[in-house]
């Protein structure tokens, strides 16, 4: 019934399938009480954690839903256990068990091609997390990841994701493969009951999105959406100063993003619409998008955009978008075919204006302030960047919530269908 896990960790595991009885219960829980220094010393030397299963009894129990986010007193986790009994004895659950934040999380990748090592580089020791297994059909991409990133050496391959997921004891998943995969792969870890960290775009359809979104809710399982700008210091300054707290509410963004992604694209599975789901919107521009929602608090009411490609290509490389909120209109701009890699966005509030520059290497914000008449770059006041795989860990222990999730990813998915049925209307898409 209880079993000490770890050197310091109390694990105490329930399964309602077996001759488990409320009475053997109480008196594990009593033994457990009993040696609560020990039990202590799990609370106090680290975050007790109440695993997916835990967390939906829990939750549905009401009373100490906090529990995963909040380190419990020893009262709070014995009204908590002693809830749990009271579910079993009803025969709700299956199986519930603690276990402390000293256990390093079980994480998977699927998909190890560039944003892989990308990912892999904020995979440090600190993280409490470790990638035990790597699938990806190209077995040369697990073996340069693997070569790039040495945390990785010891990490099992696969060339079949449901195999992996089928044969190993994971925790959660990155899922880092082309568009049109995201959904099943999404939607079979979370059947498993695995936290799920996806790559934008989360899907490539409204249809697809509402499937992940209805799988999503109640299952207790994070679902997050690889948007890093949401975990970068410059662009969470922005955000925070772009608000009444700050120049108050935007009256008008113009977000504008260049990239060689013809160059980048040529002869992959970014060039075919059928894998990619769309073109430079649908990729990239999956960014901006996300970056002005997520600024503006939600959905516009209406979308006008103009799309074009070139000669040879299935999808849009060029996007001009307006669209219209309360009291603000954004601006935009997408340009796929260029030589030249940048990113600018102008955020005009009635207090001032927010400019932010990444260009030729550098990166750099401006606050232009209309009350104090001046200009700064206040590089002191922006707060630290995150990573979005820490993010994610620290949302399955709990800590924080994802940067980016599946309404977001819904939202973004709403946006840019509404910018497709558009252009081949020619006529602005109300969304409210
Ligand atoms: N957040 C960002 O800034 C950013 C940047 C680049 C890519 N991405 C996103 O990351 C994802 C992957 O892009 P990439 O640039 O790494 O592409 P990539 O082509 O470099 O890598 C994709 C990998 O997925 C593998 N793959 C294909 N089908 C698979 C399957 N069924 N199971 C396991 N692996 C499979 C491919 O063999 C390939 O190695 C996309 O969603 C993309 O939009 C995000």
């Amino acid at each position: 019934m209880r079993a000490p896990y770890g050197e310091r960790a109390v694990i105490i595991s329930v399964d309602g399938e077996t001759n488990t009885t409320a009475d053997s219960l109480y008196e594990a829980l009593d033994s457990l009480f009993q040696s609560h220094e020990r039990l202590i010393a799990g609370i106090t030397g680290y975050w007790i954690y109440l695993n997916h299963y835990g967390w939906e009894v829990l939750k549905n129990n009401g009373a100490v839903e906090a529990m995963a986010t909040e380190l419990p007193s020893l009262e709070y986790l014995r009204e908590g256990l002693e809830a749990v009994v009271r579910n079993i004895y009803f025969g709700e659950i299956k199986r519930w068990a603690v276990k402390t934040m000293s256990e390093r999380l079980r994480l998977a990748f699927i998909g190890c091609g560039g944003i892989a090592g990308f990912h892999a580089k904020s995979l440090t020791g600190e993280l409490g997390a470790e990638v035990v297994a790597l699938c990806d059909p190209n077995k040369e991409a697990v073996a340069r990841l693997k070569a790039a990133a040495p945390q990785l050496g010891g990490a099992k391959e696969y060339s079949d994701y449901v195999e992996m997921l089928d044969r190993e004891s994971l925790d959660g998943v990155l899922i880092l493969t082309p568009h049109v995969y995201h959904k099943e792969q999404i939607l079979e870890a979370l059947r498993r009951g695995l936290h799920v960290f996806v790559e934008k775009p989360m899907v490539s359809s409204v249809d697809e999105a509402w499937e992940v979104l209805r799988a999503a809710e109640g299952s207790g399982r994070v679902v997050a959406v690889g948007y890093q700008r949401r975990t970068d210091g410059l662009f969470g300054y922005i955000k925070r100063m772009a608000s009444p707290e700050g120049l108050g509410r935007p009256v008008y963004i113009e977000h504008q993003l260049s990239q060689d992604w013809t160059g980048l694209s040529k002869g992959t599975w970014r060039a075919d619409p059928r894998i990619a789901g769309g073109g430079f919107l649908m990729d990239s521009g999956s960014h901006i998008v996300d970056m002005v929602l997520w600024v503006m608090g939600g959905l516009p009411r209406e979308v006008y955009a103009a799309l074009s490609s070139k000669e040879g290509w299935g999808a849009e490389l060029v996007a001009a978008i307006t669209a219209r909120f309360d009291g603000c209109v954004a601006s935009i701009s997408l340009m796929g075919d260029a030589p030249l890699w940048s990113e600018r966005l102008r955020i005009y509030c009635p207090g001032g204006l927010l400019a932010y520059l990444d260009e030729l290497g550098s990166r750099n914000v401006w606050v232009m302030d209309r009350e104090a008449q001046n200009v700064r770059r206040p590089m002191e006041e922006v707060p630290p960047s995150s990573s979005p795989l820490a993010n994610f860990v620290r949302a399955i222990r709990g800590l924080e919530k994802p940067a980016a999730g599946v309404e977001d990813g819904l939202r973004v998915a709403v946006f840019k269908e509404a910018c497709y049925r558009s252009a081949a209307s020619g006529a602005p898409v109300k969304l409210s």
